[in-house]
This record gives structure tokens, C-alpha cells and sequence, in this order.
């Protein structure tokens, strides 16, 4: 056993069956990072510490640089569940605490709307192991945010239909005081969106070290061993920053960038098992230039692994390089003529789109041959 793996913050925890699931189980494509090993480091050394304590963490970068797996593998190291809430801009504080229902008889439950009595009755059936959105996510197959949304009008329409029967309120939670009471790994996914100040404000107070909250039913603690792993892409012009009094609770920050070529190509073959290096290679430079380029001209779209991963599985698949540049990769950047003749200029002067027509020929050449 390493160094960093499979320990456990709090030894003598013991995890329930559902909870046991919850932990990440790393795929065999699964590549230690540095940041990983930095991280659970830093957690680990200063665990004891009090105020001290690294338990809120940030990592700001390029969308598909590897944050939510990263997140997904804290959780595996330290046999935490792993869960997760994608925030949005109308998020409440129902969606940061969570939200109490009344328990409404089952006659009156049959005068109801279907689509209330069924989000009902799938909520009043669940366990209260999870959260209500999460319910509602899980049966309905709802997005988080439509999830919140039927919430909400539940919670405006139940009330002219209980009248004076109400015998029994129940609380649902939120997935954030969930992992906050039973001690998970939360991923918080972009809460730059949020667009109400007091929701922020919630937020933030959740996410203090030796903090609690107060629920209409009770007041919780903070879990020894919740950790908040705050997600967001790097701000670009026309986005919102994190906001500040957030990212001051935060103990510890990665900046995720594009990995490095080498970590690239790693990656690319252990997700398409496409193994030709010397393409991949090409592939590779050009994802690089592009984001660079992007970047510099201040153009918005990124150039970023999930691209090179998609365009890696259409040449793997036989598409032709050049061709599939333009729909995996700098159409996905933008559809604005100057700016795409700004990008393959900075790929001509770099020789890469010659490369890219060198790549081209040696494919067809190997198709030939197996033929
Ligand atoms: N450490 C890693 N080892 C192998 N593949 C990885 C690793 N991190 C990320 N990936 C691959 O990159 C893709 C994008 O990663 P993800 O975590 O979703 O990015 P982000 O959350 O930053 O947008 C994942 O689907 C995964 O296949
Ligand atoms: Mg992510």
C-alpha cells in the first residue's frame, strides 16, 4: 500500500453498505497526478492540525483538465463517498440546506395533479438516505436543476392541500448537508453561477472548518471528515469569478491547466486504446498551439482534452485528421471566420498542419497495407 492510498481520515469509521458504493473505485486509466499526491499529502499532514485543517479544497482551470476526477479520486484514497452538486444560477437556500414537506394523507394524495402525486409518493417512499433532489434525480431522471424546480412547486402546492390534516412534517436535507453531517467528499460544480448573494452567503457558512447549521429540525455539525472540493472553470472575459469570501475558505488551491504532452498522450490511449503515438503526438502539439492561441486572441471557446480525446477516437476510428480538426476541435473553439483563420494561421507558421497532412498520408498508407 502507497503512501497516499486507501487511508482512512477518521481509522475507525465504518461505512454502511450504501455508503461503501458511494466510494470512487479507480478505473485502471486512472493516472496519479501530481496534483493528486499534493494534495492528499497536504490532507493528511495536517489532518490533526485544528485550525489548521485542509478540508476545503479549490481547483480553477481548463474544463477537462481532470478537476472532477481528481475530486472522484480524494474520494478512493481516503474510502470517502463521493458526491457531487452542479450548481445554477437560480439556486435558493432550499437547495443549500434542504427543504421540509409535510406528509399528506393518501386520499388527498389521489386528488393531486399525477406528476405531484408521483414525485410525492417517489419522495415520501425513499429512505431519507438521500437528499430530495437527489431522489428526484435518481427515479425521475431529472437534472439537478429540474429536480430543484419540482421541488420548489411542490413546496408551494402542498400547503393548499394538506389544510388542517398536517400531523407529520419530514425534512429532506440537501446533498451538501448530507455530505457535511455523514462526513463525504463533495464536489461543488461551478458555484460561480449562483446569482443570489444570501445563497452564497449560505454556502460559505457551510463551508466553514468548525462550523454548523441550523436546520428547522435540528443543528448539525460538521463531519471530522466532509471535505468540500469546490470545481470551477478559469474565468474568462464575460464570466463571474469565484467569489472572494468563497475562495477565502478555501485551505487549498490547484490550478488545473492543460497537462503536460506527455500526461496528454498518457491519457488519450488509456481512454480511446488508440496506441499510434507518433499521431497522437501531432494531435497533441496542435491541441497545445490551439489553446494557446486561443487564449492570447482572447478567444472564447477552449481547446482542451475533451477535444483532443474526441478527435483522437475519430482518427482512431478512420475519419481523416484534417477533416475532424475542424468538428472535434476548432469549431468547438468558434464558428467566427477571422478567429478560425487567426488559428490555423498560428498552426501554418508553427508547421503543424503540414504535419497534419504528413499523419494524413502515413494513415492512409497503414489502411492500404491491411487491406
Ligand atoms: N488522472 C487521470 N487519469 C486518466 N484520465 C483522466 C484523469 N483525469 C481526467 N482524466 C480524463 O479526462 C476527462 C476529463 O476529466 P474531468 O475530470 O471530467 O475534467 P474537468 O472536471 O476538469 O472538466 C475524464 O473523462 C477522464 O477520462
Ligand atoms: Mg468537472
Amino acid at each position: 500500500m502507497k503512501n497516499y492510498e486507501e487511508c482512512m481520515l477518521t481509522p475507525t469509521r465504518k461505512l454502511t453498505d450504501v455508503e461503501k458504493e458511494l466510494v470512487w473505485k479507480k478505473p485502471i486509466s486512472h493516472k496519479v497526478s501530481e496534483e493528486e499526491l499534493r494534495i492528499c499529502k497536504e490532507i493528511k499532514r495536517n489532518w490533526n492540525s485544528g485550525e489548521l485543517k485542509i478540508a476545503n479544497i479549490l481547483l480553477e482551470g481548463d474544463a477537462g483538465s481532470g478537476k472532477t476526477q481528481l475530486a472522484k479520486a480524494l474520494s478512493a484514497n481516503f474510502r470517502l463517498p463521493y458526491t457531487k452538486v452542479t450548481c445554477f444560477a437560480d439556486m435558493d437556500k432550499s437547495d443549500i440546506i434542504g427543504a421540509i414537506l409535510p406528509v399528506i394523507s393518501s386520499e388527498r394524495l389521489e386528488k393531486m395533479e399525477p406528476l405531484e402525486q408521483n414525485v410525492l409518493k417517489v419522495l415520501y417512499e425513499s429512505d431519507g438516505f438521500q437528499s430530495a433532489t437527489e431522489i428526484l434525480m435518481n427515479e425521475l431522471g431529472d437534472t439537478q436543476e429540474q429536480a430543484s424546480l419540482k421541488m420548489k412547486q411542490l413546496l408551494k402546492i402542498v400547503p393548499q392541500n394538506t389544510e388542517d390534516e398536517v400531523i407529520e412534517y419530514r425534512f429532506y436535507p440537501s446533498e451538501i448537508v448530507r455530505a457535511y453531517q455523514k462526513g463525504y467528499l463533495l464536489e461543488i460544480q461551478e458555484p460561480t453561477v449562483i446569482r443570489d448573494a444570501a445563497v452564497l452567503m449560505a454556502l460559505n457558512s457551510a463551508l466553514e472548518l468548525d462550523g454548523s447549521i441550523n436546520l428547522p429540525t435540528e443543528i448539525i455539525r460538521r463531519h471530522p471528515d466532509f471535505i468540500a472540493v469546490i470545481t470551477t472553470n478559469r474565468s474568462y472575459a464575460g464570466t463571474r469569478p469565484l467569489n472572494e469570501a468563497l475562495r477565502d475558505r478555501v485551505q487549498h488551491t490547484e490550478k488545473m491547466d492543460l497537462p503536460t504532452k506527455e500526461i496528454m498522450i498518457e491519457r488519450a490511449i488509456s481512454k480511446t486504446g488508440y496506441e499510434d503515438e507518433k499521431v497522437l503526438d501531432v494531435l497533441a502539439d496542435i491541441i497545445i498551439v490551439l489553446d494557446k492561441t486561443a487564449r492570447v486572441n482572447a478567444i472564447k471557446g477552449v481547446a482542451g482534452m475533451r477535444s483532443y480525446f474526441y478527435w483522437a477516437d475519430a482518427v482512431a476510428g478512420g475519419a481523416s485528421a484534417k477533416e475532424s480538426l475542424y468538428h472535434k476541435v476548432i469549431y468547438k473553439i468558434t464558428t467566427d471566420s477571422e478567429e478560425i483563420k487567426l488559428l490555423e494561421d498560428a498552426l501554418k507558421s508553427r508547421g503543424l498542419l503540414a504535419g497534419l497532412d504528413k499523419v494524413e498520408i502515413e494513415l492512409k498508407k497503414k489502411e492500404y497495407l491491411m487491406r
